[in-house]
């Protein structure tokens, strides 16, 4: 049979769980022997306890709980080429085949990095004595498939990442409450939300609250912004609206790359409106929590596409990534989703805006 670890790595994201339980179960179900790597690359390479074989009952009541159960850890070890020795190691002393990586683009791209390595990593093991020829024989290959576990939606190729949704509807919640306390004081709220160097959970936050104003990474507003915002704010209070609200990314930036932060907001709207200004980062409380449904499907169906992609691979296949496009499940090689994730960031520091916003979503370059 097979034998997949399963891991989670990077940030958390609501959806993990279930991800890891599908894995888990339809993997059992297909007759492969399913391992929880704890800890993610952290627990690969320190092996032992970190290792756990999986049963069906082991993930009984993960859908509907948040954050990742088998843990995650942003690991420095695993960067080096000694710790992916070790890793390699603790693989193939577990007689495990094939990995599910589910997190971000930097965990995706570490994976892709040790599958590359995976026989230079062998050959070192046999030549220092730490495995044997008929090991390095027969785990000659390691199969790797992404699952995109972030709040961010930050991944080229695939429409949606495991978490962004239920991430979305936390701040939705929260800013609909803030829009209470706003309406009630006529105030001004400026509202920093998360999503690293993306501005996908700004702006469908936006819309999905009806904010006076939005600032996202991949479209700077135009030079004179403080008086536009100013503007907007004003006309739509003349229209009766007691309330203000802005939502910032936090990795808002100017057209001349030089972020756009909540104070420097809050401080235009009081200075030149008047307007009695708080500013409210939301911080982990997005992250955290019980996976909404969507999330909890998604992570199911890509568990399952996960572990076939598994039981389809041969050596020859590039590592894939599972993702979700026009509603259906995606199997895409996953450097490629990679590459185009970091072209994003390319195109913004080149302050090419528009292409940056198409490689991110074509639906929204316009
Ligand atoms: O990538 C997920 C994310 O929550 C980002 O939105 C945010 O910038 C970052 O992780 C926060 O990281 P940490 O939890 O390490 O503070």
């Amino acid at each position: 049979p097979k034998r997949i670890g399963v891991l989670t790595s990077g940030g958390d994201a609501p959806g993990m769980n279930p991800a890891v339980r599908a894995v888990v179960r339809y993997g059992i179900s297909k007759g492969c022997e399913i391992y929880g790597i704890y800890e993610g690359y952290q627990g690969l390479v320190d092996g032992g306890n970190f290792i756990k074989k999986m049963d069906w009952k082991s993930v009984r009541g993960w859908l509907a709980v948040g954050g990742t159960s088998i843990g995650t850890a942003r690991c420095m070890p695993f960067k080096t080429r000694e710790g992916r020795l070790q890793a390699a190691c603790n693989l193939v002393k577990n007689g495990i085949d094939s990995l599910v990586v589910c997190g971000g683009d930097g965990s995706l791209t570490g994976a892709d990095v040790f599958r590359s390595e995976w026989s230079g990593l062998l050959d070192e093991l046999l030549a220092t004595d730490r495995i044997t020829q008929d090991e390095a024989t027969k785990y000659n290959y390691l199969t790797i498939v992404g699952l995109v576990g972030s709040i961010d939606n930050d991944m080229s190729s695939t429409d949606i990442t495991i978490g962004a949704v239920t991430c979305l509807h936390r701040i939705c919640e929260s800013v609909d409450s803030i829009g209470t306390t706003a309406s009630s004081h006529s105030r001004a709220f400026v509202v920093e939300v998360m999503g690293r160097h993306c501005g996908w959970l700004a702006l469908m936050a936006g819309i999905a609250t009806g904010a006076d104003f939005v600032f996202i990474p991949e479209r700077p507003p135009g030079d004179d912004w403080e008086t536009t915002i100013c503007n907007v704010a004003h006309r739509h209070r003349e229209l009766g609206k007691r309330k203000t609200v802005i939502i910032v990314a936090e990795g808002a930036i100017d057209s001349s790359l030089k972020p756009i932060k909540a104070e420097q907001i809050k401080d235009i709207l009081t200075d030149r409106l008047g307007l009695d200004t708080r500013v409210t980062t939301l911080g982990h409380t997005q992250r955290g929590g019980s996976p909404s449904a969507f999330d909890r499907i998604l992570a199911t169906v890509q568990g399952v596409a996960a572990v076939d992609a598994v039981l389809r691979s041969t050596p020859e296949m590039p590592s894939p990534m599972i993702g979700m496009s026009n509603n259906q499940v995606t199997c895409k090689p996953l450097m490629k989703a990679v590459k185009l994730t970091h072209e994003v960031a390319k195109a913004i520091g080149e302050k090419n805006f528009a292409r940056a916003m198409e490689l991110r979503d074509p639906q929204f370059a316009e």
